[in-house]
Formats: C-alpha cells, structure tokens, sequence
C-alpha cells in the first residue's frame, strides 16, 4: 500500500530571471514534471470560504501552481492527510492519481494554475468521498 508521502510532492521550478524580471519554466515528460501536459486550467475569483476541488481522479495527475497569491490544499488518501499551502510562483504540488484534494482558504488575488497528464473526462473523477473512502478500504484489503 502506497503511503501518501508517496503520492504528492512539493517541486521548486528553476527560475531563468535576471534583471528584467523572473521567468519561470516547467517542461513537462520528466523534465520540471512528471507527466506530458494534455490540459491547463486556472482558477481565480474564489472566495476564502469557497472548498474546491472535493474529487479524485482515476487517471489524471496534477501540478498545483498558485502563480499569484496563496491557496491551501488538503490531501488524503483516506488513511492520511497533509495540508500544503501554495504561495509562489515557483512551488509546485504534484497529485498522483486516486488522492483526494480540497483547495481553499483562497487570497483575494490567488491564481490556481494546475497543470493536468489527461484531458478532461468527466467519468475520471470520483466525487462521493464515501465511495471513495471504501474503493480505498477495498485495495488495502
Ligand atoms: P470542478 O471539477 O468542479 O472544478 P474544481 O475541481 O477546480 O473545483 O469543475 C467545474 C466545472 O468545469 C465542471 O462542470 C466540469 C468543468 N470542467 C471542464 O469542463 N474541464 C476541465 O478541465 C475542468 C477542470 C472542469
């Protein structure tokens, strides 16, 4: 059984600023991260009650950058949990599949970018957290 320290992890990207300012890259395919990049999609606008997220994803991973601003994530996988708060531009969140994420507590001028290995598939996703605390019990047993 994998452990959760397993299935996230905080990346640094490499910064090519100088003194025109930052410039910040992530390749995808091994290089900044660990997938091909089939999907990006950003969220902004979301009040600090808002929880987002509240799924699993069968078969997508995710790289969580808040490229303005601060979010929190919360991650489990049912038997753990973590709490990762993004607040640079240059600070990654890499999700395995099959983990469980909340992000909120969002500042007023946050920017989620999040970095995806699939296209969208609406079937991928599992959003009964019950469902999934027992598909989880299910493979430890
Ligand atoms: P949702 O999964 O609730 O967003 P989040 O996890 O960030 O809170 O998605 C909101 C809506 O947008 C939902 O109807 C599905 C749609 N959507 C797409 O069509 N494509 C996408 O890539 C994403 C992330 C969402």
């Amino acid at each position: 059984m994998e452990t959760l320290k397993e299935q996230y992890k905080i990346l640094e990207f490499p910064d090519f600023g100088d003194e025109r300012g930052n410039l910040v890259v992530i390749e995808g395919e091994d290089f900044d991260i660990p997938f091909d990049i089939k999907r990006v999609f950003y969220i902004y606008g979301s009040d600090a009650e808002v929880i987002r997220g509240r799924h699993a994803n069968r078969r997508t991973q995710f790289v969580l950058i808040n490229v303005a601003g601060k979010s929190k994530v919360r991650v489990t996988n049912g038997r753990e949990n973590a709490i990762v708060e993004l607040n640079r531009p240059r600070m990654g969140l890499y999700l395995d599949t099959m983990v469980w994420k909340d992000m909120y507590d969002f500042s007023p001028d946050s920017i989620l970018l999040v970095l995806c290995s699939e296209h969208y598939d609406g079937s991928e996703y599992i959003r009964d957290y019950d469902a999934y605390l027992k598909e989880m019990q299910a493979k430890e047993n």
